[in-house]
């Protein structure tokens, strides 16, 4: 059993406090590799943001949860290096499935865990939630629960349709469960593909795709039920077409990807929700320079220099969510 605390890790508990206070949200990025690990740290330090190091199911498959770790671990001292007196770093398990993962997660040294029960029936849902709470918070260990389907494409996680989340059930959920936050439902969905064209309305200006608004009356719903209390939003991905062109551009075909706007992650970020979580936008800003800097270079070889202009413009993407739709700048 190791402490995070050893690690120089902290748990949620007062940075959502001051976030909900404040009126903004604490970024969530999820990390596979080095380059992206670096990338968020840099952004952080110099925006003297909290940030949470989210590790989902696909990235213990593909990097190795105790890997993954230990960089977490090392990513305290990079920030300390940097400059950064007093770095918060959360280590997150993002979509944990089970109470094994969730406890192997905690006994290792991740300072929060995310219980996935939203496929769950409600019953099942909070035992299970209950089960993984009573066994993090003997290790003061912060927990996020889940109510609500999102849709999506993704990987590990996925549904057809997304259900909102019930405001009825929310205060019955939490009280319940003991859970530290509430991920919700409000019609945001993972990967770069949230809705279907036939979703959309075209913005007759620049012909490009506008999403439905998210249910923000769902939210304030939810609000009402639990005043105070720290909402997540997962799916959060703008899905900037920038990237999306670069990409197609540089022999990439991705047809209709689109995210969630950011003036409604800048509102959704005013208001309870204190935990915006950004995985998609990351990985399009590194295949988008990854694909032009293979493209411009064709006789390069070196990963460093493909993956590094990768690095800078995930930094540029990180440092932009923290200032212009976050709000997480400058809290440290
Ligand atoms: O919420 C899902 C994340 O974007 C992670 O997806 O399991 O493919 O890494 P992944
Ligand atoms: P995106 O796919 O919108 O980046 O969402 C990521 C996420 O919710 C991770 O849990
Ligand atoms: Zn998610």
């Amino acid at each position: 059993m190791i402490s995070y605390k050893t690690l120089g890790l902290v748990n949620t508990r007062e940075m959502f406090k001051k976030a909900v206070k404040g009126g903004y949200a604490i970024p969530a990025f999820n990390f596979n590799n080095m380059e992206q690990l670096q990338a968020i740290i840099m952004a952080a330090v110099e925006t003297k943001s909290p940030v949470i190091l989210q590790v989902s199911r696909g990235a213990r498959d593909y990097a190795n949860q105790t890997l993954l770790r230990y960089m977490a671990e090392g990513a305290v001292e990079y920030a300390k290096e940097l400059g950064c007196e007093k770095p918060e770093i959360v280590l997150h398990l993002d979509h944990g499935d089970s109470f094994e993962t969730c406890k192997s997660c905690i006994d290792m040294g991740f300072s929060s865990v995310m219980i996935d029960g939203s496929h769950l029936p409600y019953d099942e849902n909070v035992a299970l939630t209950k089960k993984v709470v009573e066994y993090a918070h003997q290790f003061d260990v912060t927990v996020e629960g889940e109510l609500g389907v999102l849709a999506g494409v993704e990987d590990e996680v996925s549904a057809e349709e997304s259900h909102y989340t019930k405001p009825e059930e929310v205060v019955d959920f939490v009280t319940k469960t003991g859970c530290d936050s509430l991920a919700i439902s409000i019609g945001t969905s993972h990967g770069a593909y949230k809705f279907t064209p036939e979703q959309c309305t075209v913005d007759p200006e620049t012909g490009r795709l506008l999403p439905p608004p998210l249910a923000f009356d769902v939210l304030e719903a939810i609000e009402k039920e639990l005043p105070g209390f720290p909402i997540v939003l997962h799916g959060s991905s703008s899905v900037p077409q920038e990237d999306v062109d670069t990409i197609n551009k540089y022999g990439g075909k991705m047809v209709a990807a689109v995210g969630i706007p950011e003036e409604q992650l800048r509102k959704a970020a005013k208001s309870a929700v204190c935990k915006i979580n950004i995985d998609s936008d990351s990985r399009l800003a590194m295949t988008a320079a990854v694909r032009k800097a293979l493209a411009e270079k064709p006789a390069e070889f070196d990963p460093r220099k493909y993956l590094g202009p990768a690095r800078a413009s995930m930094k540029e993407l990180y440092m932009h969510k923290i200032v212009n739709v976050l709000g997480s700048n400058d809290k440290l």
